[in-house]
């Protein structure tokens, strides 16, 4: 099924180091060998999601998942294992064979084309707009005060009249059919091509790394019957959820900070005004692939979103989906001003640094949330809310977290601190073991079929490390002496199979013969093995004392056997019965040997 060759993938899997893969969708950090973080695959609160740098393998001592790189990107971006081949091939700018996927091919070059069109349209839109014809969105960024640098470094533009971008794009040698890809140009129903976005203030949108993407046009006067923005729509190299307006910029500043805004204008405004750290969703809730953005570049987020804006839900939700992330996320707390652009209008850039650094976290957001919900003056309403913020600090799991917001909130609001932590140490203390635990449970338990010691599923797993890791080495010394009857583990045995069946392996490329058994739990299973750190410090002394275990087993099990045989005495011949002892005697000293 998979056309790619081994020494291709090798190729491929070498140059994407697996740690900085997987760092771009889960925050990870390091404790002794290997790195940590919280499973992507599952929710958890702890993370169990762990990653080997030397082994180059993930793995999730939760959900169970595993493999190397490619199955890290199949799993997390949905996608088949050859099309992982293909991501990560890209990612490390290595060419695919050409003959081997010409769908593929085709679809590079229309994103190239597609990326070309792009570059040239926010080139159109720029120039433009400094001609004479644009004195409308002249008039308009004057008095949206934006001055000309901010106009160069967001290359932001100005849109033609009917067709102009589509003319363009054609002098320049673009085909129908890449011009529609990019949405730029619709074709009506009359067969003419139409310009999008006409005499509108434009926006470029840009990934990380600056290639242009989409635009956003904003109307230029107050009509309130045309929208006032208009964005590219989705297609095969923009998808909204995945992008944010400006990180491209924001990025530079090389802050742990990063500030959230839900306006290209917000973004703009406050980067003129000395605040460069600012990146804007582009007109949706925050997404979790924004989320994973965020958290690569930013230690810390604090949303500044419209006063009246959004709404609570969908800051709660913002900081919720940062917070899973391992974000620190905070919000902004505006009085005085809509948004941020006429907040830093109004009050300059000095106050609004001063709520950057004031912005509160999810819990005192949660908090401040509820007390709206009550009249604190009431009695009966302050038990309530005493009740309920109890719920939400017994939920902070560090104590000294906890601990500091209990002086806040009794402060704050003026509650007595032991009342608060009375009811917080009911709560946390009373509570059930999580779903997570249970289900941890009942997972190992699976892996434990009959009653397989934990020893010898370790030794069996060891043994299998040996074979991936060492395989030069242990190869012949281990098949000589173990054999797949040998294997209690079903798991177990199956790989251990595979590996002996895989012809001409060597230490190079056994690992790859391995992960590319294509069985989800065979691969997890792998990548469990691969991850755990099994203390070995010399490979000969392992292997020669697992034979040793191995052959003392199989010397006691022959020992019962015949035992058994000799309490039986009238079904054998005298020959029999001699033969028997004669075996036993040697097993004995054979295992006597063996102590
Ligand atoms: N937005 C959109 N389509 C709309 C309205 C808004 O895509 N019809 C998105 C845009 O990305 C916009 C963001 O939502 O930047 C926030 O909207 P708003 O606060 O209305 O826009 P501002 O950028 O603040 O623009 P302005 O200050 O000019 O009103
Ligand atoms: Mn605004």
């Amino acid at each position: 099924m998979v056309q790619y060759s081994n020494e291709l993938k090798e190729e491929i899997r070498s140059a994407n180091d697996i740690v900085e893969v997987i760092s771009q969708y889960v925050v990870l950090k390091r404790s002794g060998r290997n790195y940590f973080g919280l499973c992507p695959f599952h929710n958890e609160k702890s993370p169990s999601f762990s990653v080997s740098p030397d082994r180059q393998y993930f793995h999730c001592f939760g959900c169970h998942k595993g493999g190397d790189v490619f199955t890290f990107i199949s799993e997390i971006e949905k996608v088949s294992f050859k099309e992982s081949v293909e991501i990560l091939a890209e990612r490390a700018n290595i060419q695919l064979p050409t003959t081997q996927n010409e769908a593929f091919n085709a679809k590079q070059y229309l994103k190239d084309r597609m990326f070309k069109i792009n570059i040239e349209t926010a080139m159109f839109y720029h120039e433009r707009l400094y001609k004479p014809l644009a004195k409308i969105a002249q008039d308009y960024v004057k008095q949206r005060k934006m001055d000309n640098n901010t106009l160069k470094s967001f290359k932001i533009g100005y849109s033609g009249e009917y067709n102009e971008l589509y003319k363009m794009l054609k002098a320049k040698g673009f085909k129908d059919e890449e011009i529609l890809a990019t949405g730029l140009v619709n074709k009506n129903d009359r067969g003419e091509f139409i310009d999008r976005f006409r005499r509108r203030l434009m926006f470029p949108i840009m990934t990380v790394n600056g290639k242009v993407v989409a635009f956003g046009g904003r109307r230029l006067d107050n009509n309130e019957k045309m929208a006032k923005y208009i964005n590219s729509n989705e297609n095969l190299i923009y998808s909204k959820k995945k992008h944010l307006f400006a990180l491209n910029i924001a990025k530079q500043s090389n802050e742990k900070k990063l500030i959230l805004v839900e306006g290209y204008m917000d973004a703009i405004s406050l980067h003129q005004r000395g605040v460069h750290n600012v990146v804007a969703s582009l007109g949706t809730a925050l997404t979790e692939e924004q989320g994973r953005l965020l958290a690569r570049y930013a230690e810390q987020v604090i949303l500044s979103y419209d006063s009246d804006g959004a709404g609570q839900e969908a800051i709660l939700r913002a900081l919720e989906i940062l917070n899973k992330l391992g974000c620190d996320a905070r919000v902004i707390q505006m009085e005085g001003a809509k948004d941020p652009d006429e907040y830093i209008i109004k009050y300059g850039s000095g106050r609004f640094k001063l709520l950057v650094d004031n912005a509160i976290s999810l819990v005192e957001f949660r908090i401040k949330m509820l007390k709206n919900k009550y009249n604190l003056e009431n009695a009966t309403d302050k038990v309530k809310f005493l009740k309920e913020i109890t719920k939400i600090l017994a939920q902070v799991e560090n104590k000294i977290e906890r601990e500091i917001y209990i002086e806040k909130v009794a402060e704050k609001y003026n509650i007595s601190k032991e009342a608060i932590y009375a009811e917080v140490n009911k709560l946390a203390y009373s509570k059930a073991p999580s779903k997570e635990i249970l289900n941890r449970k009942i997972n190992s338990s699976v892996i434990k079929t009959e009653e397989i010691s934990e020893a010898i599923i370790k030794r069996e797993k060891m043994i299998l490390y040996l074979l991936i890791n060492n395989y030069d080495e242990a190869f012949e010394k281990i098949t000589k002496e173990i054999t797949e009857e040998d294997f209690k583990v079903e798991i177990n045995k199956k790989i251990f199979k595979a590996i002996v069946d895989a012809k001409d392996a060597n230490k190079d490329n056994i690992l790859s013969i391995v992960s590319n058994i294509e069985d989800q739990d065979l691969q997890a299973h792998i990548s469990e093995i691969m991850v755990t750190d099994y203390e070995i410090t010399s490979v000969e002394k392992c292997i020669e004392d697992i034979i040793i275990i191995y052959n003392k087993e199989r010397l006691n099990n022959r020992k019962m056997e015949i035992i058994k045989k000799l309490d039986n005495t009238e079904k054998l011949t005298e020959e029999e019965i001699a033969k028997l002892e004669t075996e036993l005697n040697n097993i004995i000293i054979e295992l006597a040997k063996k102590k």
